[in-house]
Formats: structure tokens, sequence, C-alpha cells
């Protein structure tokens, strides 16, 4: 815990320990009865086995707040704290001269893998990647400004089966015809068209086969075709994020492919750790826990009958790689909610060989589908999934009528536009599906990217209008309104706030944050006049209006979303 909380926490628990004869939890939060309450005399007094008031008002006594903050008793036995206005304002003035706002760097910086986005090659991006890439992005983000070690890795679907029938289809067609359809964009017509002769044509299917295999015996001329595929994707890859401002490049490409020259190690290693048994002519481990409908233990394939490898595989030899070449200790899986299953077997199956230790933790930072408005998985009109860039496209298109004419009204119809969309999804609780609806994520009031946006430009605004740069150092900020104090508490809170959303990787945390952030300085702006104030209230709400402008930037640049200084 840091910050105002952080301080008032570590004097409740010292209280709480001297009346307990134990360490015992103050459960501090945030309150609307005062600025914090601590509930810890509730559990207190049932293992005291006395009234809660009287060790409410025990632990009141014995706390050393006073430089601090009021404490009352109230109601059951809750303590209600109202921190010192001068506190407040010391603190505001310490976090306006500091560029990190108050958010130190970890002391404890750990390496943590974040595997996101993780598009196939020969695919278009559809509506399904939108989330893995958005939230993995953020958290990226987030962790690197913690001073994590963050290495990214997009594990691209660019090897097995599917090959062979591409590659084939790639021959049919020719070579100009392939390279036009991977440059266009046109990814999912020359999938689809690989796939119905696959489908529909036998001495296809054979020659596909036939690839397949020269493909995993290193065939030069089949690489060559390979590589013809996997590059076309990679530029089309690389547009997509260019697009959405996510900051994937080919340094993070981490494709399956990768692994294929040490898919034999794994199998060799768990073989040796005897977790693998042969089932139906495939080699499986079965890790504990894992049961079908009927009680059966569920296999994990890692190699199939015909002696080719799987996606299973690939992910044992990602957790592998990750956990002892990268020294990670930390993993971050964002994959959708269907690879459940999947991923919880890959983890189980590497703690069970020794590489997944208490020392690391692999996290499937799981999340819902995208629906349209009808309640379903979203879709075109014609019934085809929705492509990323179609659906990003569109949100600019329509952002670019919100938006004044100017100069810059295309950059600024790119920023509100996508980052209506990544707000969107980020504000969104992960586990759960979220409808996309792209006038509620456009509009300017509500919780959304447009309205924090403009919230931060208006500040700026302000200081342009007064025709200031910044706000002038103060050695104290005021804070005596109702409203000035709201808005510190919130301030204040920025830095616990980032630490929980990196320990949780729920990002809408943050989301929740900032909109409550812009809310609380609406209500100080409408109630505290600014400008007009004599000194040194002026300058002290000056510092409010700075410090929150920077508070949103900082936030939104977390999440990926840029903040135009005009709107
Ligand atoms: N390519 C996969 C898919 O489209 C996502 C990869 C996720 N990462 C992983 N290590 N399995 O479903």
């Amino acid at each position: 815990m840091t910050g105002i909380e952080g301080l008032l926490h570590a004097r409740l628990s010292a209280a709480f320990a001297s009346v307990a004869g134990a360490p015992t939890d103050p459960v501090l939060r945030r309150s609307r009865r005062a600025d914090f309450q601590a509930d810890g005399a509730l559990a207190l007094s049932r293992t005291l086995g006395r009234p809660p008031r009287e060790v409410a008002a025990e632990v009141a006594a014995a706390a050393d707040l006073a430089d601090l903050s009021t404490v009352d008793t109230a109601g059951p036995g809750f303590l209600n704290l109202t921190v010192r206005g001068d506190v407040l304002g010391g603190l505001l003035a310490d976090t306006a001269a500091d560029v990190r706002l108050g958010v130190p760097r970890v002391a404890d910086p750990r390496t943590v893998v974040v595997d996101y986005s993780g598009p196939n090659a020969a695919k278009e991006m559809h509506v399904g990647h939108l989330r893995s890439t958005i939230l993995g992005d953020a958290l990226a983000r987030l962790l690197d400004h913690l001073g994590h070690r963050v290495v990214r890795q997009n594990h691209v679907g660019d090897w097995g089966t599917p090959f062979g029938m591409l590659i084939e289809h790639l021959l049919d067609v020719g070579g100009a015809t392939a390279a036009h359809a991977l440059s266009a964009g046109d990814l999912s017509g020359f999938y689809r068209a690989a796939r119905a002769a696959f489908d529909t044509d036998p001495a296809f299917r054979e020659r596909s086969r036939r690839r397949v295999v020269l493909l995993q015996s290193g065939d030069p001329a089949t690489l060559r075709l390979w590589r013809v595929l996997v590059t076309g994707s990679q530029d089309y890859f690389r547009s997509v994020y260019a697009l959405l401002g996510v900051r994937l490049t080919d340094d993070d490409l981490d494709g399956e492919s990768r692994y294929d020259e040490r898919l034999g190690d794994v199998v060799d290693e768990l073989d040796r750790a005897g977790l693998l048994r042969e089932s139906d002519g495939a080699l499986c481990a079965f890790p504990a826990g894992f049961t079908g409908r009927d009680g059966t233990p569920l296999p994990l394939i890692v190699r199939k009958s015909d002696g080719g490898f799987g996606y299973a595989a690939t992910d044992l030899a990602t957790i592998r790689y990750r956990l002892g070449e990268l020294a990670a200790t930390r993993l971050l899986y964002v994959v959708g909610e269907p690879q459940r299953q999947h991923l919880a077997m890959v983890f189980a199956t590497a703690r069970d060989a020794g590489w997944l230790t208490d020392a690391a933790s692999a996290e499937h930072v799981a999340f819902g589908s995208v629906l349209g408005a009808d309640g379903r998985m979203l879709r075109t009109r014609a019934g085809d999934s929705v492509t990323l860039v179609a659906l990003l496209t569109e949100a600019v298109r329509r952002a670019a009528e919100l938006v004044p004419d100017g100069a810059d009204s295309g950059a600024l119809a790119r920023a509100v536009g996508i980052g209506a969309v990544k707000y969107a999804d980020l504000s969104a609780e992960r586990g759960k599906d979220y409808v996309f609806d792209y006038d509620r994520m456009l509009a300017f009031t509500g919780d959304t990217a447009p309205y924090l946006q403009y919230a931060r430009a208006r500040i700026l605004s302000i200081f342009r209008r007064a025709g200031l740069t910044e706000a002038a150092a103060v050695d104290t900020v005021l804070v005596t309104e109702p409203a000035e104090r709201a808005l510190a508490l919130d301030l204040l809170a920025f830095p616990a706030t980032l630490h929980e959303v990196a320990d949780t990787a729920l990002v809408h945390r943050l989301t929740r944050y900032l909109f409550r952030l812009a809310a609380a300085y609406t209500d100080f702006y409408e109630s505290c006049p600014v400008l007009s104030a004599p000194e040194p209230t002026r300058g002290s709400r000056l510092v409010l209006c700075d410090l929150t402008a920077r508070t949103l930037a900082t936030g939104l640049d977390l999440l990926g979303i840029e903040a135009p200084d005009r709107m």
C-alpha cells in the first residue's frame, strides 16, 4: 500500500496489534462517511469476545494519528478517518513536483512475460484478436512503467498442418496472386480458397499432407514458400498494430515455428520425468485434476499418433522456454476464455515437470467475447466474422464526424476513434462478454475515452487561456472545500490503483479510476472558481487542475490511448 492510505494503514495496524496482542488487519477502505473507514474492530471483537464499539474506541485511543487525521468511532464499531487538509496539501505538492506522479518503481522488479495478440499467419485478424492485443498491450505498458522487465511475446500461429494446404494453394495460384492477396489484406479469401480445395479435392488434400511432412523435415524449397506466406502476414500484422497504436514489433514475434526444434527435447524431458503415457497411438500427459464428463482422465496430447506435434506441445515448449531461458518469474497468457482448460493443463504439466515452481507464477489472463447488438458473436451482415481493420476504420470514420474540422482533424479522429474502441474494451470487466456499440463508445459523456480525452483537453485550455504552460510549483495545496478534498483523495489514489491493476491484471480498475477522477474534477471545477480566485487559492487550484490533467494523460497512455492536447 502506498500514499496516504499506506500511512494510515501502518498506523492503524500498530494500534490494532496493541489491542489484539497479534497482527490484525484494520480493513481500511475509502468511505462515503469520511475519507476512509476501518472496519477491523468488528472481526476483532468476535475474537476478543468484547463489544465492538468498545474495541473500536480502544483502538482509536491507541492510534497515533494526530499528525495525519482525526479518528472517530461510529455505527456498530467502525472507525471513521478524516485526513488533515495540510497533510493532503503537502502530499499533493510532492506529487505535483514528481514526474512519476508519486508512482515509484518497484524495489523488486520481476521478469514478466506478456503473451498477447497471437494472430494466425495467412489469416485475417478478426475481432477475436482485439481483446488480447489491447489488454496485453495495456498490461505490458503498465508493468513496464512500474519498473518490471517486460518481455512481450506474440505467439503467432505460423506453423503446423494448415501450412500444407496454404503452400499448395500458393503453388496453384502462383506467387504473384498470393503476394497480392497477402498485401491487399485479402487473407480470408486466400485461406478460404485453400480450405475449399482441401475439403473438396482429394488430390489436393494428399499433396497438402505431403507438404506438411516436407515442411517439418526442413525441405528448403518448402521453407521458402512458407516464408512467403509468413512474411506477407507479418507485413499485414504490422499495419494493424500501427493502426491500433500497439507496441508490438518484429522483435516480439514468438511464433509457433520458433519452437519446432525444441519439441523433441520437451517430449524427452517429460518422458524422463515419467509424465507421458500412450493413448490411441498418441503420447499424452495426464495432469491430475482434469477429467472428462465420465470421470476419465483428460489427455494433453504432446505427440500425435502420426508423429506430428500440435498446439499443446508448442505451449509446453513456450512455458519451458520462458521460465528456463528467459528466467521469467511471472507469465501472463492474455488468451480468450475458451482456452482456459488448455492453459490450465499446460500449467499443471509444467508444474509436474518441475519447470514451474513456487518461485514463479503462470496466469491465464482470460477474457470474454465481443458481441453484436443482438447479443451474439459480432458478425457482418453476410454472417462473416468482422475483421479488425473494418471495425477500426469504421470507428475512425465515425469519430471524424464528431471532432472539429482543422489541420489536425485526421489525427484527432484517429485518436478519438481508436481510443474509443480500446477504452470500451478495457473498461469491460475482462472475464465477461461485452456488446460492441459505436454510439456508446464514441459518446462525449459517460465512461468513454472521448469523455476522458475531452476532460484533459479542457484543462489544458484553461492554462492556454491564462497564458500559462504549466502550474507554478507550490509548497502546499490548499484543501478546504469538499470538492477539493474529494479530488485530492482521488489524485493521491493513483499509485495504489496502478499496483492493484498490476497485481490482478484487471485493467478495468484503471479505467474506473480515471472515470471517477474526471468526475471528481468536474465537480471541483463547477464549485471552485480557478482563474478568478484570489491568490494563493488560484495557484493552488491550478496545481489541482495540472495534476488532474497529468494523471489522466499518464493513465490513458498506460491504457495505450492517445490524449490529444486540443479537441
Ligand atoms: N494463435 C492462438 C489463437 O489464435 C493464440 C495464441 C495464444 N498464446 C499461446 N501461448 N497459446 O488461438
